[in-house]
C-alpha cells in the first residue's frame, strides 16, 4: 500500500477494522488473537464497554478546555493514582517520550536548584525511553540514535542490573542528579533484574540524594501483577514514575508523578502541554482504573502471568534454540539463539499478534482481560511458531 503518510515504521501488511476483547478482525473479515495489545496499550482489550462509555459521554460533555483552568476530571485522575501508587503529584502529557522528558527536565532543575549547572542523569544500556531528542538520547539502542546526532549533553550509560557499576559511576559524575530506568526493560528484550536491584538504585539514590526515575510507561498500569512493577518490592518507591501505554487504553495520555525531593520541583511556568490531561483523555483513564479494580485484574495477571510462564517453561526450555523464558505478570519474552523477526509474520498467518525485540526475544504483551481459554490458545500457538522456526534454523544448543 503507498499513501503519504511519512514511511517511519515498517508495516507489516494488515490493516485492522474492529476490535472486541482480545480479538481484532482485519479489513478482509480475518480473527486475529491479539497478544501484543497495541505494545501494551489496550490492557483492558479492544472496545471495553466501561472505556467506551466513558468517552462516548465525555465527549457530549466536553472533550476539552485548556491548562488554564481547573479541570475536575484532571484532579481527580491525579488523586487516584497518587493513592494507587504513593506518589504525591502528577503532571499530564499524551504519551511515554512526554512523560520522560518532564523527568528528565525535573532531574536537571533539581540540579539547578542544588547549584549544579550541568546535571547529568544516568540511564541504562538496553532501555528505551522515546523518539523525542532527550528521551532519545536517554535510550541505551544506538539504532535509535544514529542519524540524530548531535544529541543531547548530560547523559551518563551504565549496564542494567549492575549495582556496583551504579556506584561507580556515581562516585565519577559529581554532577550526577538523577538515575533514569526501567523496571523491566520490555523494548531492550523483556530484561528482568535480579530480584535485589530495584532496591539497590532506590538506596543508592537515598544515599547520594539522586532522584530515583523509574520509566513504568510499558510495565505500569496492572501489566506486571501490580498497578506498578516496582510495587512487587517493599520499600522501592521511586522519585519520580513515568506512565503512558496502558492508562487510557487507547485514549492518547501520559503522566509523570512526583514523590518527596522531586515534589515542587517544577513551578508555574516551567512546563506544559496544551492536551495534557484534557477531560477526555482523563474520564478514559479513570474508566481504566474503575475497571482494573472492579474486575480484580491485577490477581488475575498474577495468576495468568505465572500460568502461561510455567506452561511455556514445561514446553519449550529443553527446546534447542530456545535460551531463556521470563517475564512477569503477562509481560513475557522467549529468548532465542537466533534473530526471529520474521516470527511476527509467520504468527501474523496463523491469525496470532506478537512482536520480537532486541533481535531474538520473541514479546507476549495481552491483554489483561485474556482468559485461560485464550491463554492456552496463545501458548499453543506461540510453542508451534517457535518449534517450527527453530526446526529450519541452524540453532546451538543452550543446555
Ligand atoms: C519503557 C518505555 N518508555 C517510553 C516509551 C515511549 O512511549 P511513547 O511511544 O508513548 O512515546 C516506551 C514505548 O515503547 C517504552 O516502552
Amino acid at each position: 500500500m503507498t499513501d503519504s503518510v511519512m514511511p517511519t515504521y515498517g508495516r507489516l501488511d494488515v490493516a485492522f477494522a474492529k476490535g472486541q476483547g482480545a480479538w481484532l478482525t482485519d479489513t478482509n473479515d480475518k480473527q486475529y488473537l491479539d497478544a501484543l495489545s497495541g505494545i501494551a496499550v489496550c490492557n483492558l482489550g479492544h472496545s471495553h464497554p466501561a472505556v467506551t462509555r466513558a468517552i462516548q459521554h465525555q465527549a457530549e460533555t466536553l472533550v476539552h478546555t485548556s491548562n488554564f483552568y481547573h479541570i475536575p476530571l484532571q484532579s481527580q485522575l491525579a488523586d487516584r493514582l497518587s493513592v494507587l501508587s504513593g506518589m504525591e503529584q502528577v503532571f499530564f502529557c499524551n504519551s511515554g517520550a512526554e512523560a520522560n522528558e518532564a523527568a528528565i527536565k525535573i532531574a536537571r532543575k533539581y540540579g539547578h536548584n542544588k547549584g549544579i549547572d550541568k546535571p547529568v542523569v544516568i540511564v541504562m544500556d538496553g532501555s528505551f525511553h522515546g523518539r523525542t531528542m532527550a528521551t532519545l538520547t536517554a535510550t541505551g539502542n544506538a539504532k535509535v540514535q544514529v542519524g540524530f546526532d548531535p544529541l543531547l549533553p548530560g547523559f551518563v550509560r551504565v549496564p542494567y542490573n549492575d549495582l556496583d557499576a551504579l556506584r561507580m559511576a556515581i562516585g565519577h559524575w559529581p554532577e550526577a542528579v538523577a538515575v533514569m530506568l526501567e523496571p523491566i526493560q520490555g523494548e531492550g528484550g523483556v530484561k528482568t533484574p535480579d530480584p535485589e536491584f530495584l532496591a539497590g538504585v532506590r538506596s543508592i539514590c537515598t544515599q547520594r540524594k539522586l532522584l530515583m526515575i523509574l520509566d513504568e510507561v510499558q510495565t505500569g498500569i496492572g501489566r506486571t501483577g501490580q498497578w506498578f512493577a516496582f510495587q512487587h518490592k517493599d520499600d522501592v518507591l521511586p522519585d519520580v514514575m513515568t506512565l503512558a501505554k496502558g492508562l487510557g487504553n487507547g485514549m492518547p495520555i501520559g503522566a509523570c508523578l512526583v514523590a518527596d525531593k522531586a515534589v515542587g520541583v517544577l513551578e508555574a511556568g516551567n512546563h506544559g502541554s496544551t492536551f495534557g490531561g484534557n477531560p477526555l483523555a482523563c474520564s478514559a483513564a479513570l474508566a481504566v482504573l474503575d475497571t482494573i479494580e472492579k474486575d480484580k485484574l491485577l490477581s488475575h495477571v498474577q495468576q495468568l502471568g505465572a500460568y502461561m510462564l510455567a506452561a511455556f517453561a514445561e514446553r519449550l526450555e529443553d527446546q534447542a534454540g530456545v535460551k531463556d523464558i521470563r517475564g512477569q505478570g503477562l509481560m513475557l519474552g522467549i529468548e532465542l539463539t537466533v534473530p526471529c523477526a520474521a516470527l511476527v509474520k509467520q504468527a501474523l498467518e496463523e491469525g496470532l499478534l506478537i512482536n520480537v525485540t532486541a533481535d531474538s526475544v520473541l514479546r507476549l504483551l495481552p491483554p489483561l482481560i485474556i482468559n485461560q481459554e485464550e491463554a492456552d490458545l496463545i501458548v499453543e500457538k506461540v510453542c508451534k511458531l517457535v518449534r517450527d522456526f527453530l526446526s529450519t534454523h541452524a540453532v546451538e544448543s543452550v543446555a
